[in-house]
């Protein structure tokens, strides 16, 4: 018997269950990263309630959407350019495969987010059970951060890696960053070693960074209509 595909309501709500959960993670006087994109936003009414209720945690914002929603939540951020020690970072992910290798970047925070998520000692991933693959890769394209001076250059050294690279764009311009950085969707058809590859690529000239996060992941609670499912990184 083959299974239909996830509905958009049943997705909706894998990422509503995994938003919540990661409350779990926040303890009292907590410096929290806050992650970006349509998962995340979920963890941050939830905190922003409890918030509310009286819980004190400071954050550091992934980007300026991030850091809008926060604000008008009245969770307290701390200083864009301070030097952090977070006690945990709270994000989503495009893919996740088996070993908790992720790609990120879809929403183009992928810069920041890397940063707050180094600076954190435990980094939380919340996706939906649509997100989990037994191998990074196509239909997901690997975003990759790279300056506006000679991007055409950079995109030919990562297409030499193999893949193919797009300029991203959103309501037909070039999307810019937060960092006023482009991003180059790059299509590879499947990832086995991404530790090696995430290397390779931050090696081209003009790459900012890339949305292979590795190694990074501590607990991924991944979200289903069913409920949540919670998994330590044994490494
Ligand atoms: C933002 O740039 C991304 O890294 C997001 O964390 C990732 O794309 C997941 O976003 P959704 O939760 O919206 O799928």
């Amino acid at each position: 018997m083959t299974q239909s595909p996830p509905s958009p309501d049943q997705q909706e709500s894998g990422k509503r269950a995994a938003g919540e959960a990661a409350l779990e993670f926040i303890q009292d006087g907590a410096l929290v990263g806050l992650g970006t994109g349509s998962t995340v936003k979920y963890f941050l009414l939830a905190l922003g309630e409890r918030v509310k209720a009286g819980l004190r945690v400071h954050g550091v914002p992934t980007s300026r959407d991030t850091a809008e929603l926060a604000t008008q939540l009245h969770i307290p951020l701390l200083p864009e350019q301070g030097e952090w020690e977070l006690d945990v970072a709270v994000d989503g992910a495009d893919q996740v495969d088996l070993h908790f290798q992720l790609i990120k970047g879809g929403g183009g925070a992928l810069l920041r987010e890397k940063i707050v998520a180094a600076a954190a000692r435990t980094f939380v991933v919340l996706v939906d059970h649509t997100k989990c693959v037994p191998v990074l890769g196509k239909p997901m394209p690997v975003p990759v951060e790279v300056i506006p001076f000679g991007w055409p250059q950079s995109a030919k050294q990562l297409e030499a890696l193999g893949g193919v690279p797009t300029l991203r764009e959103k309501q037909g311009k070039v999307f810019e960053t937060d960092g006023g950085h482009y991003i180059l969707d790059w299509l590879v058809d499947s990832i086995p070693d991404p530790v090696q590859l995430e290397a390779r690529i931050n090696r081209i000239p003009g790459v900012v960074e890339n949305g292979l996060f590795v190694n990074q992941t501590s607990t991924l609670i991944i979200g289903s209509p069913d409920g949540v499912q919670i998994k330590h990184n044994p490494s």
